[in-house]
This record gives structure tokens, C-alpha cells and sequence, in this order.
């Protein structure tokens, strides 16, 4: 095996999702200290009281430094490189994260014990089902009274429609938390409340009828042979393709603030986890005129899956971070390496605007620190700093002309139109839209039959924090007003003639987004859904892919 192919090999690229207060800051700081990355905890709970208020996380924001250093956090484990995406914690910016999971190889689901699956998981895990991303269950604060394994197990396959299958089993919950046993190790893992880390309390039994349970566990020894018993009818084996679908997700039990189950957690993680994968790539000559949505690539002809171990560099730009000091308008692009090995100052073309760039001065994301980087492989990110080139959903390339897929914008649902203050100010306006729309923080819309300014964001936070950026940023001051919009939807259609009436009829209700794409803009559902009953040749679409 070459030395690159190691280096993929030992690759592992994820991000935890959960609904918040399961655990995730919690848990992602005992995997760093695991990883060595020590004195996180400041900087990772800092960004978490982000959700909290707008005024927090205007605040938050203007310490750029967190929310960069904290995005990507890489870190050695065993012998393996890994990098946790970190995802926006507030259900505004659900966005973003869906964005940071197109750049993820697999995912780490943590759920409370008591709460079981919460609503803000169900709409993680329906992102990753959208890329089949296969996805660790980590069950957490099992030192409280929760519900039964059995029913969080029923609770998971039933709201989130994939198939459990437990590597561990708890040995009571709550006060009576004894700990957990390893199925597969045959190992019992004993609990200890407050001792952060565990040494010498791991036994190893030959079998669950070792009379050595019922020294250790008294009558919980005879609850655990049940469980285990039961188990063996109730819950399916683990099966590494079933996982790798994401048709099947091994559970684990443990409690993140007490460091309990989190080695065996990341022990598993790093041995069953994939690493990098290959990724689907539309070849330019193929690329229709205009892509319209998910499904927008029709037919396999000019697509192809771009395989990590290929020589040659490739990779796409999935977020992009404004730079801490909003007095240099250079921004941060994160690019996720799906093939070949970067190398320092080597030269890419950047497909979209078709120029050579030289990669110069590209960064990468330790724990802690930002350092330049000399070379990197596939499931490793890069920053690239930049004067707003870059879009999200850009593809580098060493030579081939390439373009990966599955990157989209989601039709916003809340809208305000920007009436300036000074009228003087619009080239700012323009200026700082654009930049902020680049970055994927708001959309823009401009009606066809006026010169409005319409913004459109998924969530109401998302909204303020871009209104509050144009006036800091750019000086904008402007009134935002509402717009009667409700609902947007991209529109496209195998036939022309249709597609040029559709727009006659309701040019009044039609805009073009900030790359050309005309949108149908609905003053509500029911008119909405109307439109869409009255014009079934018309492709009315939630999501539309970056030109
Ligand atoms: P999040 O990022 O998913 O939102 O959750 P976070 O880790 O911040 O955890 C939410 C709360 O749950 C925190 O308490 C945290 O201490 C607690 N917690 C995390 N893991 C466990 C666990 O295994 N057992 C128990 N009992 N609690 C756990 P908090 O009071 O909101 O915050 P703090 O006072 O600890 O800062």
C-alpha cells in the first residue's frame, strides 16, 4: 500500500448531530481531550451559548476567532487523523449544517436517555438519509433516569426509520447505573460516578454466565442475562453494509460527562467508521445549461464518482466564514479534499470562474490552533482565504473539469424587502449582499417587474443576523419591511413554450436569485400548491443546486 493510500486510509471525517442539550458540546469535548487537543472546553462551550439569544450570537460572531478555530477540529487518535465538522447548533441555521453534512464521510447521532429522539434530530438525520450518510448512535446521560434501552430503541427505529443494533447494553439507569456491557468484547465496563477517567474498572467475562457478573452486579446480573437474552430475538446483529447504507445504526450507551463510554464509543468510531468516500461529479461538458435541483442530473452519461486514491487534486468549497476582522473583507472558504494530496502553493482551476489559482496560503484547523499547511488528503479541509471568489458549491481541480453535486440552496421561508434609508447607500447594499449571500447567510431575490431587494432565509435568526451584518459591515441602514411572500420555489420545465406562458401569467410573482435562477414566489402554501395544481408542466423546486 503507498504511503497515500495510508493516508486516506487513516482518514475519518464527521459530524456529531443532536437536538440541543443532548450532549454534543459535552461529548465532542471528551473526544479532543481523547485526541490530546486539551483546554477546549472555553472555546467549544463559548460558541455553544451562540443559540441562545441574537445578541449572543451577534457577539459570539464578532469573536470570529471561536467560530473559525472551532468549525473544523482536527485531531490525531490511535493511528488514525481526524476531523470533526462542527454544525450550527440553532435550528435557524439548519442550512449551514445541512451544508457541513455534504462534507462529512459519516455521523455521529448523540441522544438524551430521557428525552429520547427530539425533533431537531429527525430533521438532521432526514439530511443525512438525503446522501444515505451512514450514522453511530451514542445514547447519553445514562447516570440518569431515562427511558428503558429497549424503548429508546423502538423510539429511534420508529421516528427515524433506520434499524438499531446494539454493540453495548446498560446495566440499570440512573442511580442504579452500573455501567455498561460490550456484547461483542464480552467485556463489562463499570461505572464510577464523577471519575473522569477510567483505568482498571473494564472486566473481562467469558461468558454472560459467568458467576463474576453476579459478584460485580448482585441481582442485576440476572436483569443483564434477560436483557441480553431478549436481545438476541428483539434486536437485529450488526452489519457493517446495513451501516454503511445507512439503513442500520450501531448504538452505544454511555455518559458524556462523566468521560463513561466515550473511549469505547471513539474506539469503534475510528475502526467502523468509512474513511473518505468516493463522490459523485457532473464532468463540465455534461453540465446542463441549468441545473435545476436534486435531481437535476438526469441520466449517468458526463457524471462520475471521483475516487479518493485518484492522483489528482480535487475538492469543493462547503462553507465559507467572513474573516474575524470585518475590517479586511477577505473571507475563509472551507474546502473538503475528495481526491489526490495538496501540497503547498500548488495551482488549481477554479472551475466556476475557470482560472488557474495558486493555493498558496491555504490553512488548516487543528483543535486549537490555525496553521498553514504544508500538504493534506482527502477528507481533510482547507481554508482558503479569499476576496469573495469563491462560492459555496465551487469545485478545485488540478486539471479535469469537474463539478460535485449535492450541494443546493433550500427555498427560504421567511422574507423581508430592504428599503434604504440613504439611496445613496445602494452600491453598499449590492456589495454586502452579495458578499453575504456568497457566504451562504441569506438569499437574494430580485422581483422581475420591480427593483426591490427581497432577502429570503430559512430561519428568522438567520434573517436578523443578516440584517444586523449589513448595518455593522457595511453600513447599510436600511428598513426591512414584509413582503406578502411565503413560499419560494425555483422553477424549470422540459417544455419551452410552457415555461414562457407560465412566465407571462405571473410575472408579477416571478424574481431571479443572485445567480440567475428565476424563482415563483408564493404568497402562501395554499397558493402556492394552487399554482402548482393549475401549471403541472412547470418543475416548482425546493432546492436548487449552485450554478
Ligand atoms: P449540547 O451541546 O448538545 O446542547 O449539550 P451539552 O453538551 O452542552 O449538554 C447539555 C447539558 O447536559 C449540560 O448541562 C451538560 O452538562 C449535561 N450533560 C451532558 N452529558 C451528560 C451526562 O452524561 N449526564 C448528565 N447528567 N448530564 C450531561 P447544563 O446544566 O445545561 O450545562 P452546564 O451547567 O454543564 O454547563
Amino acid at each position: 500500500m503507498s504511503k497515500f493510500e495510508k493516508e486516506v486510509n487513516r482518514r475519518r471525517t464527521f459530524a456529531i448531530i443532536s437536538h440541543p442539550d443532548a450532549g454534543k458540546t459535552t461529548l465532542t469535548e471528551k473526544l479532543l481531550l481523547f485526541g490530546g487537543a486539551i483546554q477546549m472546553a472555553g472555546a467549544v462551550k463559548a460558541r455553544k451559548s451562540s443559540r441562545h439569544a441574537t445578541s449572543d450570537w451577534m457577539a459570539i460572531e464578532k469573536e470570529r476567532g471561536i467560530s473559525v478555530t472551532t468549525s473544523v477540529m482536527k485531531f490525531n487518535y490511535r493511528d488514525y487523523e481526524i476531523n470533526l465538522l462542527d454544525t450550527p447548533g440553532h435550528q435557524d441555521f439548519s442550512e449551514d449544517t445541512y451544508r457541513v453534512l455534504t462534507a462529512v464521510d459519516s455521523a455521529l447521532m448523540v441522544i438524551d436517555s430521557a428525552k429520547g429522539v427530539e425533533a431537531q434530530t429527525e430533521k438532521l438525520m432526514a439530511v443525512c438519509r438525503m446522501r444515505n450518510t451512514p450514522i453511530i448512535t451514542f445514547i447519553n446521560k445514562l447516570d440518569r433516569e431515562g427511558l428503558s434501552p429497549l424503548d429508546l430503541m423502538h423510539d429511534i427505529e420508529d421516528k427515524l426509520q433506520i434499524e438499531c443494533a446494539p454493540l453495548s447494553w446498560p446495566i440499570g439507569s440512573g442511580k442504579g447505573f452500573k455501567g455498561v456491557y460490550n456484547i461483542y468484547k464480552k467485556e463489562l465496563n463499570l461505572f464510577t460516578p464523577g471519575q473522569e477517567k477510567r483505568g482498571q474498572d473494564i472486566v473481562t467475562i467469558t461468558d454472560i454466565n459467568d458467576p463474576k457478573l453476579d459478584e460485580l452486579l448482585g441481582r442485576q446480573a440476572d436483569e443483564l442475562r434477560e436483557d441480553i437474552e431478549l436481545l438476541k430475538g428483539a434486536a437485529s446483529p450488526f452489519e457493517y453494509d446495513h451501516y454503511m447504507k445507512g439503513n442500520q445504526t450501531p448504538v452505544f450507551f454511555g455518559s458524556a460527562i462523566n468521560n463513561f463510554g466515550v473511549k469505547e464509543l471513539l474506539d469503534a468510531f475510528v475502526e467502523m467508521a468509512p474513511c473518505p468516500m468516493p463522490r459523485a461529479a457532473v464532468t463540465s461538458e455534461a453540465q446542463p445549461e441549468r441545473q435545476t435541483g436534486l435531481t437535476g442530473m438526469v441520466g449517468t452519461t458526463g457524471t462520475r464518482e471521483v475516487s479518493p486514491y485518484e492522483d489528482a487534486f480535487s475538492g469543493f468549497a462547503f462553507k465559507i466564514q467572513a474573516n474575524m476582522d470585518p475590517s479586511h473583507r477577505d473571507r475563509i472558504a472551507f474546502v473538503r479534499i475528495c481526491s489526490g494530496k495538496f501540497t503547498r502553493g500548488m495551482r488549481v482551476i477554479h472551475h466556476r470562474t475557470g482560472k488557474e489559482i495558486a493555493l498558496a496560503n491555504a490553512t488548516i484547523f487543528m483543535a486549537q490552533d490555525r496553521v498553514h499547511v504544508e500538504e493534506a488528503y482527502p477528507g481533510d479541509i482547507i481554508g482558503i482565504h479569499n476576496h469573495g471568489t469563491i462560492k459555496i458549491g465551487d469545485t478545485f481541480t488540478e486539471k479535469e473539469p469537474l463539478k460535485f453535486t449535492g450541494i443546493p440552496n433550500f427555498a427560504p421561508e421567511h422574507f423581508k424587502r430592504v428599503l434604504l434609508k440613504n439611496p445613496l447607500k445602494v452600491k453598499q447594499l449590492q456589495k454586502g449582499l452579495e458578499q453575504l449571500t456568497e457566504e451562504g447567510a441569506v438569499q437574494v431575490f430580485r422581483p422581475c417587474t420591480s427593483n426591490d431587494y427581497i432577502l429570503g432565509a430559512i430561519g428568522a435568526l438567520q434573517s436578523d443576523v443578516t440584517m444586523a451584518r449589513l448595518k455593522d459591515e457595511y453600513g447599510v441602514d436600511a428598513v426591512y419591511e414584509a413582503t406578502g411572500v411565503a413560499r419560494a420555489r425555483w422553477i424549470s420545465s422540459g417544455d419551452k413554450k410552457k415555461l414562457n406562458e407560465f412566465e407571462k401569467d405571473n410575472m408579477s410573482r416571478l424574481a431571479y436569485d443572485s445567480e440567475g435562477n428565476l424563482a415563483f414566489l408564493a404568497p402562501s402554501e395554499w397558493q402556492l400548491n394552487y399554482v402548482i395544481e393549475q401549471w403541472p408542466d412547470i418543475n416548482f423546486h425546493k432546492t436548487q443546486e449552485h450554478n
